[in-house]
């Protein structure tokens, strides 16, 4: 049987890779944060393994690899998805600094422990590292600035481990889908709105027009179901083809195509994203 650990899998994306993965033969260790995430997720599927695991935590690292170790033996592992991610954003003037540490912590820093930390068992499993990044990991939007930075440094550190790895049998791909419906947008709008009020009354002087938007932006929850994620997931995870990065979603091919216009003409579309 193989074996996948998968980082936040509370809910949207990590929890439909959890679900999906499981119900096509694989042990599935579900990370999450709150017990009661991991009594939800048993309820749903009992064949789901919960680990209480904070990516920012190291301790909680170790106790996962001790655990995962003590149940796979000699096969190791076979993927790692880090899916954990949040998302900060607002105007780069006035992000206080821990809250752009915060979104570097989880969205980078989380993965990159994780991975150092399961890298001797996947070298065991000769297993792949799937890497949920986005399309704000191809294109940096205005006022997505810390969480498009964030997902930036992702890929670069994917494509740098990728070539390392690959003689050892192991693979690294990246995920970048658009919008999905999960709750990340909402509790965006939340923590955003949080950090707003505690920020001098200046910045709203300044970007009054672009930050209303920015809210309604993130207040909408839709798109497609995070299952068309979980699909690309199994793929990168089990085609003998792996691909280096795969896009999801209309707004996701619209993005990339934005890198290939000159500069200008992006600035001026991003800008106008906004008006
Ligand atoms: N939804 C989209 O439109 C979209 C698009 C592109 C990329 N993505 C990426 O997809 C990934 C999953 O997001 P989602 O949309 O499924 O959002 P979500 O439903 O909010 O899921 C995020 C998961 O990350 C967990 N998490 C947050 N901080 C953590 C930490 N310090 N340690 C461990 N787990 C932590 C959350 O756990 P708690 O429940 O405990 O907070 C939750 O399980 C993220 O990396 C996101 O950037 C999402």
């Amino acid at each position: 049987m193989k074996t996948v650990i998968i980082t936040g899998a509370s809910t949207g994306i990590g929890k439909a890779c959890a679900l999906w993965l499981v119900n096509r033969g694989w042990r599935v260790f579900a990370g999450v944060r709150k017990q009661a995430d991991a009594d939800a997720l048993t309820a749903s599927d009992a064949r789901l393994i919960p680990l209480i695991l904070d990516v920012t935590n190291a301790d909680h690292i170790a106790a996962a690899v001790q655990t995962v170790t003590a149940e796979v033996g000699a096969d190791g592992l076979h993927g790692l998805v880090n899916n954990a991610g949040i998302a900060v954003g607002g105007p780069m003037e006035y992000i206080p600094v821990d809250r752009f540490q915060w979104q570097f912590d989880v969205n980078v820093t989380g993965a990159f422990a994780m991975t150092q930390a399961f890298l001797p068992l996947l070298r065991q499993g000769k297993g792949r590292v799937v890497n949920m990044s986005s399309i704000s990991g191809r294109v940096a939007m205005p006022f997505f600035g810390p969480y498009a930075a964030s997902k930036f440094a992702l890929e670069a550190m994917s494509d740098s481990l990728r070539v390392e790895i690959a003689e050892f049998g192991m693979w690294v791909s990246v995920i970048e889908p658009g919008r999905i419906a999960t709750p990340i947008w909402e509790k965006a709008h939340s923590q955003t709105s949080n950090m707003f009020d505690g920020l001098p009354d200046e910045m709203w002087t300044y970007y009054e027009k672009p930050l209303k938007r920015l809210l309604g932006i993130i207040k909408q929850t839709h798109g497609p179901s995070p299952d068309i994620v979980a699909a690309k997931v199994e793929h990168a995870l089990t085609s003998p083809r792996p691909r280096r990065r795969y896009l999801i979603g209309k707004d996701a091919m619209a993005g990339y195509l934005l890198t290939w216009l000159p500069g200008p003409i992006r600035d001026y579309l991003a800008k106008g994203a906004f008006q």
